[in-house]
């Protein structure tokens, strides 16, 4: 059975999607969630879940190894991030090449990088005034949102919809496409 660690900042309804995914078959199950949040939801829905989780400060991920450690002495296969607003550092991006993949609430390369999470890019797209928007999943390198990507789903964007309206479209995206493209990434390691 494979391990995959789930890093989440935020509410963690992805996370807790991936959980209740992989406990429905047995190539993997999410084994840990870890947060640079010490109130993010994330945490107690891990609690809820019966996962094991795990907070951390930025010290502890930048400026020492207890990070990469953990994932190596809990021999995770492949790290999600789902809601995680961190950079990842170079010595976890080294270790686990081509097994770190993030979710965007966006078609990237649009409504990308430094400080573009959840409600803003959603804010953004609506003040654009796009047609469509959608979700990116796309492995992870050292800068924010420019690994290669895997997979893209789009959704339209009416001239009504509020960004709140298009953050629920988005995540009826993620919920249904993101475990789907994790369980193949995983079966292929
Ligand atoms: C998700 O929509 C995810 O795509 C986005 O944050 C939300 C987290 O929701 N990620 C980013 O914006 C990363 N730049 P959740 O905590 O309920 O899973």
């Amino acid at each position: 059975m494979k391990k995959i660690a789930v890093l989440a900042s935020g509410s963690g309804s992805n996370a807790e999607n991936l959980v209740k995914y992989f406990r429905k078959g047995d190539l993997a199950r999410v084994s840990v969630i870890l947060s640079n949040k010490k109130d993010a939801f994330a945490l107690e829905r891990a609690h809820r879940l019966g996962v094991p989780s795990l907070y951390f400060g930025r010290d502890d991920f930048y400026n020492s190894s207890k990070i990469l450690e953990t994932l190596k002495e809990q021999e995770i296969d492949c790290i999600v991030l789902a809601g995680f607003l961190w950079l990842v550092p170079d010595d976890i991006i080294e270790y686990f090449s081509e097994r770190i993949v993030n979710i965007h609430p966006a078609l990237l390369p649009k409504y990308g990088g430094k400080g573009m999470f959840g409600m803003k890019v959603h804010a953004a797209v609506v003040e654009n005034g796009e047609h469509e928007t959608g979700i990116t999943i796309h492995y992870v390198n050292s800068n924010y949102d420019e690994g290669s990507i895997i997979f893209q789903a789009k959704t339209e964007v009416l001239p009504t919809d509020s960004p709140e309206m298009v953050a629920e479209k988005i995540h009826a995206l993620e919920y249904e496409h993101f475990p789907r493209i994790v369980e193949k990434i995983v079966a292929s390691l």
